[in-house]
Order: C-alpha cells, then sequence, then structure tokens
C-alpha cells in the first residue's frame, strides 16, 4: 500500500512537473521536484569538479558531457572557469547486470550537484541534466530541480543484427553513444546468421574466411567495441545462434551440420534448414573449443545461444539422428534442441558464462540459472517467471516492423494487470528492442532504431504508469535532436540517400515527402517482393522512418486543436496541410524524368489530394459546419482509397483525416449536404 502511494505521489509529482515545466527528459527520472528560479550556464562556461573513487569512464564522459554542452551553448568549456558542477562518487561501478545506476541531481540558481554510488549513476545523471538544459532569451540554463533517479529494470538493451547485414564499427559506436544517452545499458549483439557468420575465429577460421564474404569484426574490432561500449557503462554481450540460423557457419564447418550439404552463404531472407548436428560428439567438441575462444573474448557473464526457430527439416531427413533420438528415447525436436541445450549449457559453464536464449530454448528441467528471452509472446516471459527462471521481454519490442513508437510504449514488462507474484516480478530482468537487419543496412539502421528506441528505454528505466502518449512524443522528438548531438545519422544519412534517388541537391520536395510517409508495418514488406541480400535497400521507402516526424506533429497539433478549437492551432494545421498539398508540384519537378521515382509519384499526388481534402473538413470542424451521412460516407471512401500504400509506404495523415471526419460527421442526418 505503501508502495503504491509513493509510487501515486512520484507520477503526480511527474504530471505536475510535467504540466507547469514541460521537462524534456526521456527517460523520465523517478522523482523529480522542480524549485524555482534556474541555474544560468554564463559566458564563462562550466567545469565539472570529480571527487571520490571512480572508474577513468567518469572523466572521460564528463569530457563527452561537456563536449556536448559546448557545442550546443558555444561556449568554450575551459577547464578549471565558470561554475563549478560537483560530481561525487562513492566508487568505480563494474559493467555488469545488476549493479547499481542510481543518482541524485541537485540543480539551485547557484550550484548543480551529483551524488552517486558509482560512476554509472553520474554517467547518466550528466546525460539527464544535458536534456534538463533549456534556453531563452537570456542564454541558457537548466532550471532549479531535485531528482533522484534509479532504473526500474537492470537489463535494458538494443539488439542489433549484424548477421543479415554487415554493420561496421563506427555504426556500432555511434549507437552505443545513443544508447547510453537514453540510459540502456546492454547491446546484444548478434553476430551470426543464416546470411552471415561477422566475428574472426581463431581456432576456425574458415568460419569467418567462408562464411562471411569478407564482412566481419576482426578480434581487435570486437575488443574495442567493448572497451567503447564499458566506457559507456554499456554490456556487450554476443550471440551465437544456434543450432538453427547456421547456415553461414556450414561452408567452413560442414562436419557439425545435420545435413551432408554443400552450403553456401544464405541471401534469401526466413527460416532456413541448415542446423548443427545435436547427436554428433564432433559438434561438441567444436563448440567446446569455439566458445572457449569467444567466452575470453566477451567479458560479459551473460553468451546468448539463440535457439530460435529450428524447423528440424535436417533432423527429420537424417536417419542417423531418428536412430538416435529412438535409442535415447527422444520424442520429438523440441526434445532433441533440449538435449543439444543441456550439453551446450555444461560447455558454457565450463568456460564460466551464463546462458541465455530465444523463448524456444524453455524446458524445465534446464537449471534456474539460464535467462529466457521472450519474443513470441509475453506469455513465455511470464510462464519462466512462474517456473523459477528470469526472463527479458522483447516481444512488443521489435523495431524492425516499422510500428509507431505509440505501440512500443504501450508495451510493458511488468503491467498493472501481471498476475505474477512479488517473488516471481523479480525475475523479470528488463527487455530488449531487437534491430532485425532483413531491411536496413548501414545507412538507414540508426533511422529504424533512433529515435523509437528512446520510448522503449523509458519503459524500462521509468516509473510505471507511463506518460501520456502525446507528452511520450513531445519529448521523444526533442530528444531525437539531443541524439544527434551524440553523432547519431538518423536524420542526417536520409539526406544523401535522398539527393542519390533525386539524381539532384534540390531534394526540399522530397524532403518533406519522407517526413509524411512511413514505411508499412509488420512483415508486408516481405509480402510485396522477395527481398534478399542483394537487394540495395536505397528506395524511397528506406529513406522513410517510422513514426515520419512531420505525420507526428500535426497528429499532436491535432490533438490540441480537437481539445482547445484554438485558432491559433488551426492556422499551424492549415499551413502543413497546404504545404503538403503544394508540395507535389515540386516533387513532379524532380520526379520527371527519373525512373527511380516514378513509383513514388502517386504517393504524392495523394498525400496532395488527402491534405486538401484534410483541409476542407478542418475547415468544417473550425467553422462548425457538420457533412451528412451520406456526404461522409463519400469522403470516407475518398480517403480510404488515398491511404493504399504505395511503394511500401503509408501516409499516417490519413489516420488523422479520418478523425477528423468523424469529427465533422452528423450521425442524425441521411440528407446530402445542400452546400456542394
Ligand atoms: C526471432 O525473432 N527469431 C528471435
Amino acid at each position: 500500500m505503501i508502495k503504491k502511494l509513493t509510487f501515486l505521489l512520484t507520477l503526480m509529482l511527474v504530471v505536475t512537473g510535467i504540466s507547469a515545466q514541460q521537462w524534456n527528459l526521456m527517460p523520465m527520472p523517478k522523482s523529480i521536484e522542480a524549485a524555482d528560479g534556474a541555474y544560468r550556464i554564463q559566458s564563462e562556461g562550466v567545469t565539472v569538479t570529480l571527487q571520490g573513487n571512480y572508474h577513468q569512464r567518469l572523466p572521460m564522459n564528463a569530457a563527452w558531457f561537456l563536449t556536448r554542452l559546448g557545442k550546443r551553448t558555444t561556449i568554450p568549456m575551459l577547464p578549471k572557469q565558470g561554475k563549478e558542477i560537483v560530481v561525487k562518487v562513492n566508487r568505480a561501478g563494474t559493467v555488469k547486470l545488476g549493479e547499481n545506476e542510481s543518482y541524485q541531481l541537485k540543480v539551485t540558481p547557484t550550484e548543480v550537484t551529483i551524488e552517486a554510488e558509482t560512476d554509472l549513476g553520474a554517467i547518466y545523471a550528466m546525460e539527464t541534466l544535458l536534456q534538463l538544459v533549456n534556453r531563452d532569451a537570456q542564454g541558457f540554463y537548466i532550471p532549479a530541480v531535485t531528482i533522484a533517479d534509479s532504473p526500474r529494470f537492470p537489463w535494458r538493451g538494443l539488439m542489433i543484427d549484424a548477421g543479415r547485414h554487415f554493420m561496421p564499427v563506427d555504426v556500432i559506436k555511434r549507437n552505443i553513444d545513443a544508447m547510453a544517452a537514453v540510459k540502456l545499458n546492454v547491446l546484444h549483439f548478434h553476430l551470426t546468421e543464416d546470411q552471415g557468420f561477422r566475428i574472426e575465429c581463431k581456432t576456425f577460421p574458415k568460419l569467418h574466411q567462408l562464411g562471411s564474404n569478407g564482412e566481419y569484426y576482426t578480434q581487435e574490432q570486437i575488443k574495442e567495441i567493448i572497451a567503447y561500449a564499458n566506457l559507456r557503462g554499456i554490456r556487450v554481450m554476443p550471440e551465437f545462434d544456434m543450432p538453427g540460423h547456421t547456415t553461414a557457419w556450414m561452408p567452413g564447418a560442414p562436419e557439425i551440420a545435420s545435413a551432408p550439404g554443400p552450403y553456401e552463404i544464405e541471401k534469401r531472407f526466413g527460416v532456413f534448414g541448415a542446423t548443427m548436428n545435436p547427436t554428433s560428439e564432433k559438434t561438441y567438441k567444436f563448440l567446446d573449443k569455439f566458445f572457449k575462444e569467444m567466452a575470453a573474448l566477451f567479458p560479459d557473464e551473460y553468451m546468448h545461444i539463440g535457439g530460435d526457430e529450428n524447423n528440424g527439416e535436417q533432423w527429420n531427413a537424417n536417419p542417423a539422428i531418428q536412430k538416435f533420438m529412438k535409442e535415447k528415447g527422444i520424442k520429438d525436436n523440441h526434445q532433441l534442441q533440449a538435449h543439444f541445450n543441456k550439453r551446450l549449457l555444461k560447455i558454457l559453464q565450463k568456460h564460466k558464462k551464463k546462458m541465455m536464449g530465444w523463448d524456444e530454448i524453455f524446458q524445465p528441467d534446464l537449471p534456474q540459472s539460464i535467462v529466457i528471452h521472450s519474443w513470441r509472446g509475453r506469455q513465455y516471459m511470464d510462464e519462466a517467471a512462474q517456473k523459477g527462471y528470469q526472463s527479458v521481454l522483447s516481444n512488443g519490442y521489435y523495431i524492425d516492423l516499422s510500428f509507431n513508437a505509440r505501440k512500443h510504449y504501450m508495451v510493458d514488462p511488468l503491467p498493472d494487470t501481471t498476475h505474477l507474484t512479488a517473488e516471481q516480478q523479480k525475475r523479470i530482468l528488463g527487455g530488449e528492442a531487437p534491430m532485425w537487419a532483413e531491411l536496413v543496412t548501414l545507412e538507414n539502421v540508426e533511422s529504424r532504431i533512433w529515435p523509437r528506441t528512446a520510448a522503449i528505454a523509458e519503459r524500462l528505466w521509468s516509473p510505471n504508469p507511463a506518460a501520456p502518449i502525446d507528452d511520450m512524443y513531445r519529448r521523444l522528438m526533442v530528444v531525437s535532436q539531443r541524439l544527434e548531438e551524440t553523432g547519431s545519422r538518423h536524420m542526417a544519412n536520409r539526406e544523401p540517400m535522398m539527393r542519390r534517388l533525386a539524381g539532384t541537391s534540390n531534394i526540399q520536395p522530397l524532403m518533406l515527402l519522407t517526413n509524411a510517409a512511413e514505411p508499412i508495418e509488420g512483415y508486408k514488406r516481405h509480402g510485396s517482393q522477395k527481398y534478399t541480400t542483394y537487394h540495395p535497400l536505397s528506395r524511397f521507402v528506406d529513406v522513410t522512418m517510422p513514426d515520419a516526424p512531420d505525420a507526428i506533429e500535426f497528429s499532436l497539433l491535432l490533438n490540441r486543436f480537437i481539445e482547445s478549437k484554438s485558432s491559433d492551432t488551426y492556422v499551424e494545421l492549415s499551413k502543413m496541410l497546404t504545404r503538403w498539398e503544394m508540395n507535389h508540384q515540386q516533387f513532379a519537378v524532380i520526379a520527371k524524368e527519373n525512373p527511380l521515382l516514378t513509383e513514388v509519384e502517386p504517393l504524392s499526388i495523394n498525400l496532395a489530394m488527402l491534405a486538401a481534402t484534410t483541409n476542407v473538413m478542418l475547415k468544417q470542424l473550425y467553422y462548425g459546419k457538420m457533412l451528412t451521412k451520406d456526404d461522409a460516407a463519400k469522403m470516407e471512401r475518398v480517403i480510404i482509397e488515398l491511404a493504399k500504400p504505395v511503394a511500401e509506404m503509408n501516409l499516417p495523415l490519413a489516420d488523422d483525416a479520418k478523425r477528423i471526419l468523424e469529427l465533422v460527421t452528423d450521425s442524425t442526418n441521411t440528407l446530402p449536404s445542400t452546400e456542394e
């Protein structure tokens, strides 16, 4: 009861804080109390003074903090000049699951003080501080505030699939920097797939030599990534997906396969037959040596062994495997995979690693030290927790599916409706956003990860219940800019892609269209054509982002308009619609005789027509003119037609058009309107 009350009080504080102050924080802290006044950043800048015992990552991050603050304010941050920001830390933190990440931050008009048990907490405090920095006509300031913060869940991850498309080291590092800015602490590195074996293996060099087309991380690069992540307080957990999803292992290691082959790296996407042979001692000898090497390379205590989507094709077709199953009384492929997992677990234990795997690995006779990674459904997570296993949620956080941030934000690892007992709830470690890479390359992967993953990060860090969706989006748009300060190219990479498509540097009309269009959701893109790793993914759809920024802005404004009917908001909305309406003329000039834009032209026309239609309805809403049911039905048919996907893209404006239509429909009147 007391816990509930504190919770509510915290929420009330947060809520009053938001309305009074419009905090631009993401994730929102556990508790935030606004005070009067502000700490002004003067022309002599600020300095950070570190006190106590800490790891070298603290001075590095203090410098990183000052660099970003300097860039934002354009003020040189000279050493030992300007006002002091005091950072007090008790001890050096260890980048491992469950480490203390809490901090306290106090800002008064004269002082900024950070206190934390470990440097990890202090680093997060500096990230919060950067998000707090605001500007007005006088310059930059930090509002006076007291924050006490700690994460709700200890496992807050982003998974990057470098198997399907290789992601160079600088892409990984940029994502690490962005992760730290929103307090994520696990980089789950999916390193092997049917389409690529992406890590240098010294024991079995044929694995990367024959399994990667030359695109793999050397061990030096892996060490560099781990060290870089450590400095940002982020764990790196590798995944070696097995026994399925292993086509790319087999050209270099056919002796561990369940069928003789020959094998080549897979170019298509889907679920394939190549599977390790769980009945052969050769497989385990091989994996023992493999994991010995990898365990020494990756310091994290967890090792992810995948375990998902084994279709059993090769096992069913192999008489020796069938014979083995009969002899051992193994009834089906699920049991055979459990047999494999048990052997694998022994190997990992020998090399001092804890095992994690996708929810298919769950089998009640595996020891409770393993972690279940729920992707097929949250029920697998709950079931694991009920049976004594720790688990991490990814179901609902699949950012490769191009759903809006709203959808992911609604997913909570421990919703209020949970049936888990307090004891079982403790086993829910947190969540991870998986960035599967069938349809992303190094050019657009960041635009699919950010800023949406910041909303997931808030889910995993901040107290439940979450903030209202509109406020989440408002903050997400600010965070998107803040992430650019860390070097993230989620917005920036779109421009060169667009120039390449346009064949000219005049991309303004394309930009406007991209900011209003989104890739179609779910697995629908795979339905429209058979993608392979040969596809360059450089079409217009690959430039668009889920949560199209202008469409979001329009939606948020519309919410405000519906509430207030204010003329300012009306004018603002109408201007946006007019801009979209007029854009097609300009677009058509660039698209003329440009075959790359032919498929996009109908989308540009649809946007213009949808905007024009919406503008008419908006005007009716503003002036209180209603449509008869019949006219509304006609209008709806028009909207539905204009909302149809074009070249694997959608126009989210259509949803807002439908909302407005509903508001201007006089459901009691079926007579045709006389005003036409
Ligand atoms: C998965 O998405 N196959 C884990």
